[in-house]
C-alpha cells in the first residue's frame, strides 16, 4: 500500500543531506532458510505461488487472511524486504556500522507463522532477532499492535517484546484480547511480552516518554539487551490518517536517543506502517539524523501524561511487578537514601528552584539555589543556600575562586556563542572546583539542569539508574534546560559504565548541550566522559540486579512527593495519586525561601 511511502522518504533524507552522512549496505534476497525461522515451510510454499497466479487466484488467495492484498510482485518484494533487514543485522553485529535504519515494503509485524496479515506477508523483524542469535529487545512504536512480534516470541525469555498501540478496549483493528496489558508472555517467556494498549487517540509526546521512563526504559535496562530492534511505525505520529495520534515527529529523536544508550548502541530500526507522508518522511530524517549522533531538537511543553494513559500506564506496571525487580517498591514511612537525587521544584516560568539533596551516611546536606533566567538580561533576583555540617571543609579558597573565575568564562563564551554546541564542539572542563561555587554559576546560563554525583555511594548501580531513567529524567525533560552541567566529585563511586550512561542519556536534553565537571582526583573519569560526549554509545551495563529495598523505597517517596509539581513523573492513574501533606509544607518552605 502506497509505494510513495518509501520515495518520500528517501527523497527527504536526500533533501536534509543525511542520507549522504549515512553507508548504504546492498541488500539481498532472503533465502528459505532464513524466512523458515519464523514461517511454517506449508505458507513459504503458498507464498511462492503468488507471481505465477491469475488475478482471480490471487484474489482467492488473499481472502483467507486478514487485510493483505497479494500483487504478483510481492513475494519478490518481500523476500528484499526480510534481506534488508538481515543486512542491516549483520553491519551491526559485526560492527562495520554502529546502527541504521532498513527502509522496506511491505512490512512485516503483523505477518504470523502461517498468516500473512495487516498489509505484512514476511515478519522481518522476528525473521531478524532469530537470526541475530542474541538476547533481543523489540520496540514496537508503531500505532497497531505487532500481534505477529508477540506470538513469535511469547514463550521465549531471550525476547523482550515492546509494543505501544491504539486498541481503545479491543475497538481497533486488530481487535484482539491478547493485545491488552495482560497479555505479558507464556510459560518461560512470562514478563518478555510489554503490552501498552493506548485506550483513547490523541496520545502526546508526554504520553510517549512518560511510557518510556516508567516502563520500557526499566526494565530494558533490567533485561540488557545485546541488539535493539525497532519496528519502526510512524503512524503513531501526527496527522497519520490509522493512529490519529498527536505526537510530533521530533519525539522519535528522543526515543532514539534513549534507546541507543542501550546494548552499546546496537540499533536496527526497520520501517513499518506510516501512512501519512508528511510526517512520516519529518519521523523518518529525525530518527535517522539522531542515529547518526546529531543532538535530538529541543523538547518544549512537556507535561504529565493524560488519565488514559496513566491508567494504562498503571496496569501494565502492576501486570510485569511480579516479573521485573525496577517495579517493586513499598513506600514505607522510612527515608533514607545513599545517593544524590537532584530535585527541581517549578516556581514560575522564568525561575526555578534547583534542590540537591545529598543523602550519604544518614546525614542531610541540602543546597538551595534559585536562579532566573538571565540569558540576555543582566538581572539576577536572589540566590540563596543552605549547608550543613562541614561539607566543604578542607576546600582551598583560592583554588574554588579560580576555578569560579574559569567556569564563568566559559558561559560567557557560550553566550558569545565563540563556543558552538551545534558544530558539535563539545567542551569538557576539567579544574579544581568546589561544589558551592559551581552551583554559583548556574545562574549565569539560563534553564539549566545540574546533576551533581556526590561523594560516595553510588556503588549501587541498579539504584542509580533506577534514579536516573525514573526521575532525573522525567524532571529534566519536562523542565527542558538549556544545558545540563554535569558534576562529578571526588570518589564518587560511579563506575565507568555508569558515567558514561548518565552522560549519554543527559544528551538527551538542551539539544545535547553538556557540560562535564570534573572535580581534581577524577582523572579515571576524563576518557569515559570525553568518549560520551563526542557520542560514543555507553557500553552495557549488563542486567541489572534489584536496587536496594531502601533506595526504591526512598525513591518511591520522592517521586509521590513531587509529582504534582512535575507531570512527568506520575505513574498511575489519579485515583492512585495522594496529594500528601508533606507535599505542601514542601512548597510551603519554597516559598518562604522565595520571600526571604
Ligand atoms: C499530515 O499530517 C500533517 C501534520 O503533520 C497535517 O497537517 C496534514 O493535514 C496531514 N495530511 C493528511 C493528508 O492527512
Ligand atoms: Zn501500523
Amino acid at each position: 500500500k502506497v509505494p510513495e511511502r518509501l520515495t518520500v522518504s528517501h527523497t527527504a533524507l536526500q533533501e536534509e543531506g543525511l542520507a549522504e552522512r549515512c553507508v548504504s549496505v546492498p541488500i539481498r534476497q532472503a533465502t528459505d532458510a532464513e524466512i523458515l525461522l519464523a514461517h511454517s515451510e506449508e505458507y513459504l510454499e503458498a507464498v511462492k505461488k503468488t507471481p505465477h497466479m491469475s488475478l482471480d487466484e490471487l484474489r482467492t488467495f488473499t481472502q483467507q487472511y486478514g487485510d493483505v492484498y497479494f500483487h504478483p510482485n510481492i513475494y519478490h518484494c518481500a523476500k528484499l524486504a526480510i534481506g534488508a533487514t538481515l543486512q542491516l543485522v549483520d553491519s551491526v553485529m559485526t560492527g562495520k556500522v554502529r546502527n541504521g535504519m532498513a527502509l522496506v515494503r511491505p512490512p512485516g509485524h503483523h505477518s504470523q507463522r502461517s498468516a500473512a496479515n495487516g498489509f505484512c506477508v514476511f515478519n522481518n523483524v522476528a525473521i531478524a532477532a532469530h537470526y541475530a542469535k542474541k538476547q533481543v529487545l523489540i520496540v514496537d512504536w508503531d500505532v497497531h499492535h505487532g500481534q505477529g512480534v508477540q506470538f513469535a516470541f511469547e514463550d521465549d525469555p531471550s525476547v523482550l517484546y515492546f509494543s505501544w498501540h491504539r486498541y481503545e478496549h479491543q475497538g481497533f483493528w486488530p481487535n484482539l484480547r491478547e493485545s491488552d496489558y495482560d497479555s505479558v508472555g507464556k510459560e518461560k517467556g512470562s514478563g518478555f511480552n510489554i503490552n501498552v494498549p493506548w485506550n483513547k487517540v490523541g496520545m502526546e509526546n508526554s504520553d510517549y516518554l512518560s511510557v518510556f521512563f516508567h516502563v520500557l526504559l526499566p526494565i530494558a535496562y533490567e533485561f540488557s539487551p545485546d541488539l535493539v530492534f525497532v519496528c519502526a511505525g510512524f503512524d503513531s505520529a501526527i496527522g497519520d490518517p490509522e493512529g490519529h495520534m498527536c505526537a510530533t515527529p521530533d519525539i522519535f529523536a528522543h526515543l532514539t536517543h534513549l534507546l541507543k544508550s542501550l546494548a552499546g548502541g546496537k540499533l536496527c530500526a526497520v520501517l513499518e506502517g506510516g501512512y501519512n507522508l508528511t510526517s512520516l518522511a519529518q519521523s523518518v530524517c529525525q530518527t535517522v539524523q539522531t542515529l547518526l549522533g546529531d543532538p535530538a531538537p529541543q523538547t518544549s511543553e512537556l507535561n504529565g501524561p493524560c488519565e488514559s494513559a496513566l491508567e494504562s500506564i498503571q496496569c501494565v506496571r502492576s501486570a510485569h511487578k511480579p516479573y521485573w525487580a525496577c517495579l517493586k517498591h513499598t513506600a514505607t514511612r522510612k527515608w533514607r537514601s545513599v545517593f544524590c537525587i537532584v530535585q527541581l521544584l517549578k516556581y514560575d516560568h522564568s525561575s526555578c528552584l534547583i534542590n540537591l539533596y545529598f543523602y550519604f551516611d544518614h546525614y542531610e546536606y541540602t543546597w538551595y539555589l534559585l536562579y532566573s533566567n538571565v540569558f540576555g538580561e543582566a538581572s539576577i533576583t536572589l540566590s540563596y543556600f543552605i549547608t550543613r555540617d562541614n561539607f566543604f571543609e578542607g576546600s582551598a579558597e583560592e583554588d574554588a575562586l579560580m576555578s569560579l573565575c574559569s567556569v564563568i568564562a566559559l558561559f560567557e563564551k557560550m553566550k558569545k556563542q565563540e563556543v558552538n554546541f551545534m558544530e558539535e564542539m563539545y567542551v569538557m572542563f576539567y579544574l579544581t572546583f568546589n561544589a558551592q561555587h559551581l552551583l554559583c554559576t548556574v545562574y549565569y546560563y539560563s534553564q539549566c539542569v545540574c546533576v551533581c554525583v556526590p561523594p560516595q555511594g553510588c556503588s549501587d548501580v541498579a539504584g542509580l539508574m533506577q534514579a536516573v531513567l525514573c526521575l532525573l529524567l522525567p524532571l529534566a525533560y519536562e523542565y527542558d534546560p538549556g544545558l545540563v552541567l554535569l558534576a562529578r566529585g571526588p570518589g564518587s563511586g560511579v563506575g565507568k559504565a555508569a558515567w558514561a550512561q548518565i552522560t549519554s542519556l543527559l544528551q538527551g536534553l538542551a539539544q545535547g548541550h553538556t557540560l562535564a565537571l570534573l572535580q581534581e582526583g577524577e582523572e579515571e573519569a576524563v576518557g569515559t566522559t570525553a568518549a560520551s560526549l563526542l557520542g560514543d554509545p555507553a557500553p552495557s551495563l549488563g542486567p541489572l540486579g534489584a536496587p536496594l529495598p531502601e533506595d526504591m523505597e526512598a525513591m518511591e517517596r520522592l517521586r509521590q512527593r513531587l509529582q504534582t509539581h512535575w507531570g512527568l513523573l506520575q505513574n498511575a492513574g489519579e485515583q492512585m495519586i495522594t496529594a500528601s501533606k508533606e507535599t505542601y509544607s514542601v512548597t510551603q518552605m519554597d516559598n518562604n525561601i522565595l520571600e526571604n
